[in-house]
């Protein structure tokens, strides 16, 4: 089965060609990072508007690198949510468009299930079950998975995502946006105790997460520093260093108590953060050290793309999973509604 996968859920146009016998054949995508880089966030008007001017020869582009015409694409999945409603009716409208014109199904995928599916792309794919760490910039989630549309929700974000703590850390330093990659690149020059920030609820029993207060503890570090005039960019790498610990070293400890909860030894970890090469090694080592294993994409397939979509479409296409030609996207929607295969 030949599945066709749009993402447009944020700022990010991504198209893909999976085959369920061949694998990804190609994909493509399309960064609005320059776009809204002036505004040190995404605007949702400018992201849906681009989107509209990147899906059809981005669709092109895939057709043509993987030698494929538009009569062998068998199904078309699209991102119908979580995400900015604007941006999600464009991909959902071309989906739905496209599919009435060739005669095919299409199908409204979950964001999130597309990025916690993304590193079944890669060489060795995880088996299930495994316990999921959804790192992004709108979640923060620990997820045990049993399989796909299996989740159990073990704990999140009580306030801002991982990657959003980056992004806002990043932007009062002055940094540019998106701010994990900045602030990842500033850390590898800081030095490491000049700083020391918190590691938020792991003093205390559970797994939820909350990360509001290291970005409040970065702003008074940063202020502090700039009333001093030290405001310079050492003090950029070293802030940096100092919060990247302190993120790296509290979603670690969480995952080890997720591990241990539920008595599992394979981490999935996904979402733009999982591309942080510092949070990598040190989920690395904590594996190693309980004889484990974790798994992510590579770093493309960490951030938001048409594989992961056109993947997990796929994977429901096949079973045999359908829906009208109605177009509707959901701005919010909890994983847990998703129905098992
Ligand atoms: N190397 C990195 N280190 C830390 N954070 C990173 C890195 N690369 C990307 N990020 C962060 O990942 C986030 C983007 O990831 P992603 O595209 O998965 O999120 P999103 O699609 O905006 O949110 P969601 O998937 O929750 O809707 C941004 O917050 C970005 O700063
Ligand atoms: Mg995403």
């Amino acid at each position: 089965m030949l599945v066709l996968g749009l993402e447009t859920s944020c700022d990010e146009t991504g198209v893909a060609l999976y085959d369920s016998e061949r694998g990804l054949l190609a994909d493509a995508l399309f960064s609005q990072i320059d776009l809204h880089r002036a505004y040190g966030g995404v605007v949702p008007e400018l992201a849906s508007r681009d989107h509209v001017k990147r899906m059809l020869p981005l669709i092109r582009q895939v057709l043509a690198d993987a030698g494929c015409v538009a009569t062998e694409i068998d199904a078309i999945a699209y991102t119908a949510g979580p995400g900015l409603v604007g941006a999600l009716l464009v991909g959902a409208s071309c989906a739905q468009a496209l599919a009435f014109a060739w005669g095919i199904p299409a199908l409204g995928v979950h964001h999130m299930e597309g990025h916690l599916l993304a590193p079944m792309l890669e060489e060795q794919p995880p088996e299930f079950p495994f316990v999921a760490l959804l790192v992004s910039g709108g979640h923060t989630q620990l997820v045990r998975v049993d399989g796909i549309g299996q989740y159990e929700l073990l704990g999140e974000t009580l306030d801002d995502a991982a990657g959003e703590a980056f992004d806002k850390t990043a932007k009062l330093m002055g940094l540019n946006y998106p701010g994990g990659p900045e602030i990842a690149r500033l850390a590898t020059q800081g030095v490491p105790g000049r700083f020391v920030f918190p590691r938020p609820m792991t003093d205390r029993p559970g797994l939820d997460f909350s990360f509001s207060g290291l970005k409040t503890f970065a702003l008074n570090t940063w202020q502090q520093c700039q009333q001093a005039g030290d405001d310079g960019e050492q003090t950029r790498c070293d802030v940096s260093l100092a919060f990247q610990q302190a993120v790296v070293e509290t979603l670690t400890i969480k995952c080890k108590r997720a591990l241990k909860q539920t008595g599992l030894k394979r981490l999935v970890i996904a979402g733009g953060v999982s591309a942080n090469k510092a949070l990598r090694t040190s989920l690395e080592d904590m594996l190693a050290s309980i004889k484990g294993n974790v798994y992510y994409a590579r770093p493309q397939f960490c951030t938001d793309n048409g594989a992961m979509i056109a993947y997990a479409g796929c994977q429901r296409l096949a079973a045999g999973q359908q829906e009208s030609l109605a177009i509707s996207v959901q701005a919010r929607w909890p994983m847990e509604q998703l129905a098992p295969l």
